[in-house]
């Protein structure tokens, strides 16, 4: 059997390693740079860095910071824009999801044209993008090596999925130092996305053996730093482990996809406004614990990755212990329930019939290694209120 699996060019990784920029952005034959970016990265004095680290290589930088935190279609139309005026060349990102997601629909539409409506869904962008360098600033979301954007159409109350293996960022410049400062909340919600990418990557029906790899690592790092990173985030030590994590598990996803988990989150985000990173922390337990019989040997291996001991286990009590260290794990973090974020009952029983549609039709869940029907994912909304 032939495994297929997509990675970018060049990964930078290393305390400080984000001065590489510039050069990052010569080699890719760049003179003029669109920055992607937003108000709360320029906040925090990163955006300053890496536009003095992109000019000190001679290159030019116009800096796009209006992203909001939702990627909507007119913020790409109005970067695209200033990408034109400006004649720019190459396209630098910095930020979390959202900047990254903008910046990578920006330079599908510089080479091809038309609206970002027309590559909605998997393979439809024909021409190789404008270059694209992707700087993470959370452990989290991984998409500086994914193959995937996400694009709000406001005015059809869509959020369009992309997927291509030329939307993958030719470099990658992952610097823990640029997360010191991202806050507790946010340090869990991004730590448990990416986290629940490791699980669902290795756990998925179309898992390689790069990915299996890839993911056993992921759990490692996360698992034993994510604490500590909450705790104390200027530990560097646990920010270096959350953003190795973070990217592995994006390379792994962004071959062998997610799974049930990230079905059922997106209509709890579409529905509830709840942030991508949480609705997964707050999903993770139960559905884990519905999908280990679906392969229980794999969830074992998830257990031991986590440190806890499965020597002499049977692989269903091996299984059965990774879900153990999960629920361990959102109680150290204090992660809530669905009914401790505040979702009204009634209103989540009311809406779970069409959740659970939007879950299935989203393709993900037929990743699951054990197969969910629209009844059984009715029955885990409501187990994991
Ligand atoms: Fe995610």
């Amino acid at each position: 059997m032939a495994h297929e699996f997509w990675a970018p060019r060049t990964i930078v990784t290393g305390a400080g390693c984000a001065k590489e920029v510039g050069k990052q952005a010569k080699s890719l034959g760049g003179s003029r740079t669109l920055l992607v970016t937003d108000k709360g990265v320029r906040a925090i004095g990163l955006v300053d860095q890496v536009v003095r680290a992109i000019e000190t290589s001679g290159l030019m930088v116009e800096v796009f910071d209006d992203v909001p935190r939702e990627p909507e279609m007119g913020f790409v139309e109005s970067g695209l824009e200033i990408f034109k005026r400006s004649q720019c060349d190459v396209i630098v990102t910095l930020g979390g999801g959202s900047p990254m997601d903008v910046a990578k629909a920006i330079a599908v539409l510089a080479t091809s044209g038309g609206s970002v409506r027309d590559y909605e869904g998997q393979g439809k962008v024909l021409q190789a993008k404008a270059p694209l360098i992707a700087m993470p600033t959370t452990g989290g979301t991984g998409s500086e090596v994914t193959r995937f954007t996400i694009v709000t159409d406001v005015e059809r109350k869509r959020k369009m999925l992309i997927g291509d293996p030329k939307l993958i960022p030719e470099v990658a410049i992952c610097d823990p130092t640029f997360s010191l400062t991202v806050p507790p909340s946010l340090t869990i919600g991004t730590g448990m996305d990416a986290l629940t990418h490791a699980i669902e990557a290795f756990v998925s029906v179309r898992a390689q053996p790069i990915t299996d790899h890839l993911c056993l690592a992921a759990i490692k790092l996360i698992s034993r730093s994510i604490r500590r990173a909450w705790k104390s985030g200027n530990d560097l030590e646990a920010r270096g482990d959350m953003m190795m994590g973070s990217t592995l598990a994006g390379l792994a996803f962004s071959n062998s996809s997610v799974a049930l988990v990230h079905g059922m989150s997106r209509p709890i985000g579409a529905h509830f406004h709840l942030p991508h990173g949480l609705s997964n922390a707050v999903l993770l337990p139960t559905v884990m614990e519905y999908s280990s019989e679906g392969n229980p040997e794999k969830y074992g291996e998830i257990a031991a990755a986590m440190g806890e001991r499965t020597e002499g286990c049977s692989s269903v009590e091996a299984a059965r212990s990774s879900v153990t260290a999960i629920r361990r794990l959102s109680l150290d973090l204090e992660v809530p329930t669905l009914s401790g974020v505040g979702i009204d009952r009634s209103e989540l029983r009311r809406l779970a019939p069409k959740m659970a549609e939007d879950a299935l039709a989203s393709g993900s869940p037929g990743n699951n290694p054990r197969r969910a029907s629209k009844e059984d994912i009715v029955a885990l909304y409501e187990k994991a209120y």
